[in-house]
């Protein structure tokens, strides 16, 4: 469904189910990291932007309880907003309940809501759409208790309700994405210092297409987390000789050949990553600055290799969809998006081969897998606001 069907779609539901017009209404798209993954919790650089698909939610007061509505799910829940349900495993309440949490445990009384959402990401896809879920709900709860907290602030609770209600201990990049993203542009985001700047991305003749490997990467909750821990490990053990490093973003090169003995092969391999990852933003923002999009192709695909082989977070399918796409004419590069153990692969290609793509890498796809990908061409968006008030 696209945007304004959606918008409508959610407001109608909305007074449906409790039978008042809404009196707020947000949006927030989900993302496609173009390059710099997995380096955000470790104070690295990312450079994502927003999509056109997006989540979604309306909102208002209600007068004795609180009841948040998933549409795709049918489902709702329901409770006091003074007494806040302990999270659920694995389930989409999470997202906003844990919100909820965050800004009461920053000492804010909360009202009775009624809220209810749908978006069009799809779930799973390494698209970022539990930061667009949490956004829209910070937002929300944001306006309805008046407190205009700084967009920085409402990305830190949305990471703060992962951390603590979902349980997977995500960086930063996914909730500044959603929320600071510019139409047009890419955000480097220096993840440290959670600063950014924004880098036009004009690359016509060439387009940017997502395909879908259609393996969710749900179950990875578990991998990244354990991800996240070799990262620490390899820094504590990288500290004892060099006390002042700050995150993995500090290792360079040279500090990385001096210390290989005295990490594990995996920490080792983890490092390689992060050191190459960091550069290859850097130089992609070159590339992109200079119109040099042979050379970002080319960054795209070393990350993607990075990906796989040190920091083992793609997948058979996304390799798959990567090497072939990399095979063909008009193709400058291709890489897995996103946390990975599946879900989307991004192509930089020549306008005029985009039918080609889709057609040859989708029979391959379906012969070696059994499934057909989804094809998506995908540009620059703005980041998450709130639509005017007033039925669509
Ligand atoms: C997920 C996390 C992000 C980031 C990416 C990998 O999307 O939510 O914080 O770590 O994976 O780059």
């Amino acid at each position: 469904m696209h945007g304004n069907d959606l918008i409508h779609m959610v407001w109608k539901n909305f007074g449906e189910a409790y039978g008042a017009d809404p009196a707020w209404v947000v949006r927030t798209p989900g993302r496609v990291n173009l390059i710099g993954e997995h380096t955000d919790y470790n104070g690295g650089w990312a450079m994502p932007f927003a999509i056109g698909e997006r989540m979604i939610m309306a909102g208002g007061y209600a007068s004795d309880r609180t009841r948040l509505r998933a549409l795709d799910m049918r489902d709702t829940v329901e409770f006091d907003s003074r007494e806040l349900p302990a999270p659920r495993h694995r389930h989409w309440s999470n997202y906003l309940i844990g919100v909820m949490a965050e800004f009461s445990a920053r000492g804010f009384a909360l009202p009775q809501l009624n809220a209810c959402f749908a978006g069009n990401l799809p779930q799973g896809g390494g698209l970022s759409s539990s930061a667009a879920l949490s956004n829209c709900m910070a937002m929300l709860v944001d306006k309805s208790i008046g407190s205009s907290l700084p967009k920085q602030e409402l990305a830190l609770i949305s990471q703060g309700c992962e951390h603590h209600y979902a349980g997977v201990m995500c960086g930063i990049m996914d909730q500044y994405a959603t929320l600071f993203c510019k139409q047009d542009h890419a955000l480097l985001l220096d993840c440290r210092s959670r600063s950014y700047r924004h880098v036009p991305l004009h690359i016509l003749p060439y387009r940017l297409v997502l395909i879908n490997s259609m393996i969710k990467h749900d179950l990875a909750e578990g991998a990244y987390n354990q991800r996240r821990r070799e990262c620490e490990s390899a820094l504590a053990s990288l500290r004892v000789k060099h006390p002042l490093m700050q995150d993995l973003r500090d290792c360079s090169p040279e500090i990385l050949a001096d210390a290989r003995a005295r990490l594990t092969e995996t920490e080792y391999r983890r490092v390689s990553h992060q050191v190459g990852e960091n550069h290859r933003v850097l130089a992609a923002e070159k590339a992109l600055r200079a119109g040099d999009l042979p050379s970002l192709g080319r960054l795209m695909h070393a990350s993607h290799i990075s990906l796989a082989e040190n920091f083992e977070v793609s997948s058979p399918e996304q390799d798959f969809l990567v090497a072939s796409a990399m095979d063909l004419k008009g193709v400058l590069g291709a890489r897995m998006t996103g946390g990975g153990f599946g879900g989307n692969v991004i192509c930089l290609v020549h306008q005029d081969r985009c039918e080609e793509l889709r057609l040859s890498i989708g029979a391959g796809y379906l012969t070696r897998f059994g499934k057909t990908p989804e094809f998506h061409l995908c540009s620059p968006e703005d980041g998450a606001s709130f639509e005017e008030a007033g039925p669509p």
